[in-house]
Order: C-alpha cells, then sequence, then structure tokens
C-alpha cells in the first residue's frame, strides 16, 4: 500500500500486441524503442511530472523482456513493481491483479499510448466533480477502431460502444484514449481470477449501477502506437517535437539532431530531424535522414540512404542500400543496393539479400 499521499498507477502492459506484429513477435509492446528507448519511458517521465512515481506493471506477455528493459525503472525516475499473470486476464483482470498493491485515486494507463496530457488537470476534474471514474477521452475523424464513449452536457458518462462497425452505431467521434483515474475501493467489482475487459465490463457496469463516472477531453498529443504506422507517426511527431514531455536528451545536439557518439564518415550526411543511437556508425557518404530513426550499435554502410524509417538495434545496413519510411526490427542485415520501401517492417533477425527490393 502506498502512503495516503504518494499517486500511483497501473499500467496495463500485458497484451500480445498483434497489430504491431512482427515487431511484438520478438519484443514485448511496452518496451518496443520509440526513438531509441522502450516506449514507457515516456509514460514514466509523464507519470513523474505529474507526481506520480509508485507505478505497478501489470504484465503477462513477454515479461522476461519488460524486465529486462526496465528493471526496477529507478534510472528513469519512478519506483516500479511487477504484477504477472499466470494467464492473461485482460484490461479488467489485469488491473485487478494489481489492486493489492494500490490504493486511493490510482492512475490507469494503457501501455501503448503515447501523450502529453496535464494529468494533473484531469485529476483536478475528477476531484471537483466528485467523480469515482474518469476517463481521458479523445475526438477523432475515424472513431471505427477505438471505443466510443458517449457522455451528457456535463461530462457524465452515459454509454460505451467497443469498435462499431455499423455507420448508425457511430454516435460520437469522442474515444477512450486509455488513460483513467479510478477510486481503487472499485476495483473489487472486478473478478479475481477469470479474464475480463475494463472497458467492456467495469464501466459499463459502472455506468448501469449509477456510479458519478465522467469523461475529460482535453486537448494534447495523442497516439495510440499499437499499429506500424502509428509507431513510426509517433516518433515522426517527436522528432518534430510535437509532443511535450519532459526527458533527458536523446543524445547530443547537432543541427536539429541528436547523435550518440559512434563513428561518423566525414562526408557522412545527417539531415534533421534524426537520432543516431550510441555507438552507431555511419559510412561514407551516406545520407541519414530527414526522419531517421538509427538503433544503437547500427552501421549504415556507403552511400546508403536513410529516409523516414527507423531502425532497432545492431541493425547492418549494406552499402548504396535504400529504405524509406520503413521500420526494422533489431539485427536486421540489409545487403548491399536493396531497397526497402514504405509501411515494410522488418522482423527482428530478418536478412534482406543485396539488390532485393521490399514493397508492401
Ligand atoms: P493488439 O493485439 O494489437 O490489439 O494489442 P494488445 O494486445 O496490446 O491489446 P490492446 O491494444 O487492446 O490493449 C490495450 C492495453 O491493455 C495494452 O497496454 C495492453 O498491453 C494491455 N493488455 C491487453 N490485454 C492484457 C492482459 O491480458 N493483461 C494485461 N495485464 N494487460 C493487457
Amino acid at each position: 500500500m502506498a502512503s495516503n499521499n504518494t499517486l500511483q498507477a497501473v499500467i496495463l502492459a500485458g497484451g500480445q500486441g498483434t497489430r504491431l506484429r512482427p515487431l511484438t513477435l520478438s519484443r514485448a509492446k511496452p518496451v518496443v524503442p520509440i526513438l531509441n528507448r522502450p516506449i514507457l519511458a515516456y509514460q514514466f517521465a509523464l507519470l513523474k511530472a505529474h507526481g506520480v512515481s509508485d507505478v505497478v506493471l501489470a504484465c503477462s506477455y513477454r515479461v522476461a523482456d519488460v524486465r529486462a528493459a526496465l528493471g526496477d525503472a529507478e534510472h528513469l525516475g519512478v519506483r516500479l513493481r511487477y504484477v504477472v499473470e499466470n494467464e492473461p486476464l485482460g484490461t479488467g483482470g489485469g488491473v485487478r491483479n494489481a489492486s493489492d498493491l494500490v490504493s486511493g485515486t490510482l492512475f490507469v494507463l494503457n501501455g501503448d499510448i503515447l501523450t502529453d496530457a496535464d494529468l494533473t488537470a484531469m485529476r483536478r476534474l475528477h476531484e471537483s466533480r466528485g467523480s469515482r471514474t474518469t476517463i481521458f477521452l479523445q475526438s477523432v475523424p475515424d472513431p471505427r477502431q477505438y471505443g466510443l464513449v458517449e457522455t451528457d452536457a456535463s461530462g457524465r458518462l452515459r454509454r460505451f460502444r467497443e469498435k462499431p462497425t455499423a455507420d448508425d452505431e457511430i454516435t460520437t467521434s469522442t474515444v477512450n484514449a486509455g488513460i483513467y483515474l479510478i477510486d481503487a475501493e472499485l476495483l473489487g467489482r472486478i473478478p479475481r481470477d477469470r479474464p475480463s475487459s475494463i472497458e467492456r465490463e467495469f464501466f459499463p457496469a459502472l455506468i448501469a449501477d449509477e456510479i458519478p463516472c465522467f469523461g475529460w477531453c482535453p486537448t494534447a498529443y495523442w497516439r495510440d502506437i499499437g499499429t506500424p504506422s502509428a509507431y513510426r507517426a509517433a516518433q515522426i511527431d517527436l522528432l518534430h517535437e510535437r509532443v511535450d514531455i519532459p526527458l533527458s536528451p536523446l543524445g547530443k545536439p547537432l543541427d536539429g539532431s541528436w547523435i550518440g557518439g559512434g563513428p561518423v564518415a566525414p562526408e557522412a550526411r545527417i539531415i534533421a530531424p534524426s537520432v543516431v543511437g550510441a555507438g552507431a556508425a555511419l559510412g561514407p557518404r551516406c545520407r541519414v535522414g530527414p526522419g531517421a530513426v538509427v538503433g544503437d550499435g547500427s552501421t549504415i554502410g556507403p552511400d546508403a540512404r536513410i529516409e523516414g524509417a527507423i531502425l532497432w538495434e545492431r541493425v547492418e545496413v549494406g552499402a548504396g542500400a535504400v529504405l524509406q519510411d520503413c521500420v526494422i526490427g533489431a539485427d536486421v542485415k540489409i545487403g548491399a543496393h536493396a531497397r526497402v520501401g514504405p509501411e515494410v517492417v522488418l522482423e527482428s533477425g530478418a536478412v534482406v539479400p543485396e539488390h532485393a527490393t521490399l514493397t508492401r
């Protein structure tokens, strides 16, 4: 249990991340790199900026990855504890499984969203309205892939519709943005040892029982990074400084980019904004950027071009290869003069032969 004035958070981090495959076949989604650091590092920084430093991670898939990447997260500014499900318990059961470690009003976050939302303002609203569960909402142009949340004129929650398909079911553009403030006493309503959904079961039951629950729909940066295109787009947004999260520098600043101190051949060009990871080596006449993320320990061969592409760690790019708007997993080898085109996603360890062309 936390002392009365310590704010706590539970982060849901147990999903299999099927939409982000094949990247998530070899790494759990909460620790896929965003500009060379785990996505959860951004959530920890946001939580810390809003006074939350006691975090419980609800895990079930590839837990060893998550522990190896984050440890106790002291270096990331929070105290991190893990609760592990033997079988995946879903978003409801995952929070319930963490309930013995939390008390008071707690934040619950999906582990796959990038946002700079003002969580202090969310808490103020929660308290001033006497809300027992408050949901961060966002208005989106196409709400079909999300959970729709209807509120009344006062902001009180009225109805949920998960991922509607029929046009007449799309009654609002506001969707569940995956951060909640919940009165921990309510968690006892979630069954302990069977899978359940916080969106489909817990929230609708609160509404049915007329427990005061409110939506909070601020202007903020927000993106669900659960698909490869959103995962890449989030990093482009960060490179363009469209997200306001206080984090340590990504490397040494250089003309609008950040570089990690590896060898850079004199004629190599880095076009801003880009990030070159620790120890990454850039060969003669290669061109990196704009919008490139080169993972730690990667090697970019002579005359290669990397534009709008996200490379994980230790990727080897051969001479003259061209990588455009794609995502490349760790330890991938790209043969000389190969071309990898927009939207292509290569799983960790893949090998692309010389002169091959990969498109989607
Ligand atoms: P997709 O398979 O691509 O939909 O991704 P996902 O498995 O992460 O599912 P989804 O995006 O709906 O999950 C929302 C959040 O809940 C993510 O942060 C997941 O990690 C988390 N989550 C989903 N299922 C579970 C579960 O069974 N246990 C726990 N602890 N977390 C879960």
